[in-house]
């Protein structure tokens, strides 16, 4: 699992996060997302089309990776896996949900913002993590003393990142990408404007290049 998540966020330094309200947009959304340079998204659950959306462009990019996040519930989890997710992504954690995400086919990237939560996750075997919501949670310093009591934990921090503080988050060790929703402003996505979108993320793929 660990294996699986370090191959899937080496592709991308920054994940974009996407709240799709219209389902007509996810497919023009999501390809010029990746032929911006970023090929791995995380689709919340947020909306009423989200897992529709998430079956579209599933089918429409099979080179993208699609994360399935703010999964809440173990049902949630489920049906994300029926979807097509490669991965899930949590906001925070349950014992319920590190429960189930160790016996599922899909990894996990289990949000935390403590070291407590840390811990927990730790136990059930997990070593990949999403921070959330990291700048609110004490952001670079805080990752910074994560890498402390479990220097061998990786992070994607999200909540608060933006072109400006990411550079300072992937400067860390224990630090593996980004994500954010930065890159899908809603004032481009409702005017429909991909080139506009193309030009984020391309800018995002270069400026963040490994
Ligand atoms: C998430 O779910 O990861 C966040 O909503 C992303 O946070 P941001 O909107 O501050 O980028």
């Amino acid at each position: 699992r660990t294996t699986e998540l370090d191959s899937i966020c080496l592709k991308a330094e920054v994940i974009p996060v996407l709240a799709i309200e219209r389902v007509e947009d996810a497919v023009p959304l999501g390809r010029a997302l990746v032929e911006g340079g970023l090929t791995v998204l995380e689709v919340t659950l947020r909306t009423d089309c989200a897992l529709e959306a998430i079956r579209r462009l599933k089918e429409a990019l099979p080179q993208a990776s699609i994360g399935v996040g703010t999964v809440l519930t173990p049902a949630q989890y489920r049906q994300s896996e029926q979807v097509g997710a490669d991965f899930v992504v949590t906001p925070g954690t349950t014992e319920a949900l590190y429960r189930y995400g160790v016996t599922s086919p899909v990894p996990m990237l289990p949000g935390v913002a403590t070291v407590s939560e840390l811990m927990t996750g730790w136990q059930y075997g997990y070593r990949r993590f999403k921070f959330f919501p990291a700048e609110a949670s004490g952001g670079v310093k805080a990752l910074k003393a994560f890498a402390g009591p479990i220097p061998e934990a990786r992070f994607c921090p999200t909540g608060g990142i933006n072109l400006d503080n990411a550079e300072d988050y992937l400067a860390l060790k224990n630090v593996m990408c980004v994500g954010g929703s930065w890159l899908t402003p809603k004032s481009l996505v409702e005017a429909e404007d991909w080139n506009g979108i193309r030009q984020l993320a391309k800018e995002a793929a270069q400026r963040f290049h490994h």
